[in-house]
């Protein structure tokens, strides 16, 4: 401070008097240490102190326990892969409907009368001795003569079996055998491929050909 410089004095004007008194009066002009609201810190204190308490309940409440899956962006979301959405064949054999079935036999699984025999409550579909009638069907087409729940049919359904892997038709009679009110055991890639390994490259069956063989 230049108040303890003594060449700062002498500027002033102040030679003539002592050091003593100098600094005598020096010190009655200093501002009090203590001056201002001796309350203030506590105040702050206090003020600090509920921030810090307010904060603490807030976390307590929100926080979630700082679970990894809300606060770590780069962890993988295995555990919500888990309780999400489940695609099964049937969902996926619904896609293959969409686009390969449904001109034919239609999205309501009705078929048309006279022309495309139905889907929906059709014995082939449903009964367990044409379960693997329907997959030969897929794989290998129809031609000739059938009746279907009661009516009768005489065309042609083209082959998918150059078309459609071995999980897409077990998908696709999956989801035939599950819509429309028909509930019947799904259809395994498995017993596709059994089949296609069994008959190979064949041309199209007829009805009367698929209830001689099992
Ligand atoms: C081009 C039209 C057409 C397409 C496309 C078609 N079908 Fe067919 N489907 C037929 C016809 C026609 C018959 C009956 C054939 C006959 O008269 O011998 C038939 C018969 C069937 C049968 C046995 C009879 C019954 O109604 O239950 C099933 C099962 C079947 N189709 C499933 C499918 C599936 C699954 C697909 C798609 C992968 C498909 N069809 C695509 C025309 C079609």
């Amino acid at each position: 401070m230049s108040s303890e410089n003594p060449s700062h004095l002498e500027q002033s004007g102040a030679s003539d008097e002592s050091l003593q008194q100098v600094h005598a009066r020096l010190q009655a002009n200093k501002p009090e240490k203590a001056q201002g609201n001796p309350r203030f810190p506590l105040v702050l204190l206090g003020i600090m102190c509920a921030a810090i308490f307010f904060g603490a309940v807030y976390l307590a409440h929100y926080s979630a326990h700082f679970d990894a899956s809300i606060y770590n962006e780069h962890q993988k979301p295995s555990a919500q892969v888990a309780t999400g959405p489940v695609i099964t064949p049937a969902m996926l054999g619904k896609r293959v409907f969409t686009a390969n079935c449904m001109t034919c036999h239609q999205a309501t699984g009705q078929g048309v009368p006279g022309v495309y025999p139905p889907l929906a409550g059709s014995e082939f579909v449903l009964k367990p001795e044409h379960e693997k009638h329907i997959i030969k069907i897929v794989l290998y087409g129809l031609n000739g003569p059938i009746t279907v729940k009661g009516a009768n049919f005489n065309n042609a359904m083209t082959p998918f079996g150059g078309i459609l892997k071995d999980e897409q038709i077990a998908n696709v009679l999956t989801y035939v055998r599950s819509e429309w009110g028909n509930s019947a055991p799904a259809i395994t890639p498995e017993q596709v491929a059994a089949i296609r390994a069994e008959f190979g490259a064949r041309g199209p069956w007829t009805v009367e050909e698929l209830l001689k063989s099992p």
